[in-house]
């Protein structure tokens, strides 16, 4: 926990694999006043993920972890996190599954955005699959990450309307505009206490 303007605010690392717009608007929000988080540290198993330029552009330290042996990546990533005293991480678009040991060693709560409605779709091409369905409604949820893929307890969800005239590109673009305004609200909300 860390004192910025008199308010304290819990230690965040986001863990990325891609673009990194959910990261780049959780740092933004990060820094308002009535935010309950910093982010101090940014995690990516690719060293491509375009998302690892806003560690340049905030100043935040970046780690990528190599993960051909998951035990390993999985011991250096505990280790920073400890050094840099994080105290909660959130995957957005993290690509890898943390596994049970893991989040048995880390000491605060993992969270996840989730680009459906879960418990429906969980897994990949979320989008395409409500679209397919002829589902009226997708949306995204903010959760807490188990063991089992997409499955920990919800925190929010946000419902987006399917139109007859949505596709993959339109409906990606409407619910990550609902993401980037639901993943701090639900970072906030797990600590409306501080
Ligand atoms: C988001 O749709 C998120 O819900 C999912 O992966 C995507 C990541 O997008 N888990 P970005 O890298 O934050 O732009």
């Amino acid at each position: 926990m860390k004192k910025s303007n008199g308010i304290k605010k819990v230690n965040a690392a986001v863990f990325i694999s891609g673009t990194g717009s959910n990261l780049k608007n959780l740092i933004r929000f990060s820094l308002k006043k009535n935010s309950k988080f910093n982010i101090n540290l940014i995690i990516s198993n690719n060293i491509k993920a375009k998302g690892l330029k806003y560690a340049k552009e905030f100043r935040i330290k970046k780690k990528i972890v190599n993960y051909k042996n998951i035990s390993s990546a999985e011991k250096s990533i505990l280790i920073i996190l400890k050094k840099s005293k994080i105290r909660l991480i959130c995957l957005a678009g993290f690509m890898k599954i943390l596994s049970k040991n893991f989040l048995k060693e880390f000491n605060g709560p993992v969270v996840n955005i989730h680009p459906s409605l879960l418990p429906k779709y969980k897994g990949l091409n979320t989008h395409q699959r409500a679209i397919d369905a002829n589902e009226k409604f997708s949306g995204c949820t903010v959760h807490y990450v188990s063991s089992k893929l997409d499955s920990g307890k919800i925190i929010l969800q946000k419902k987006v309307k399917i139109l007859k005239k949505d596709n993959l590109n339109s409906l990606t673009k409407k619910v990550l505009k609902q993401e980037h305004l639901l993943y701090p609200k639900a970072l906030n909300k797990i600590y409306s206490n501080l």
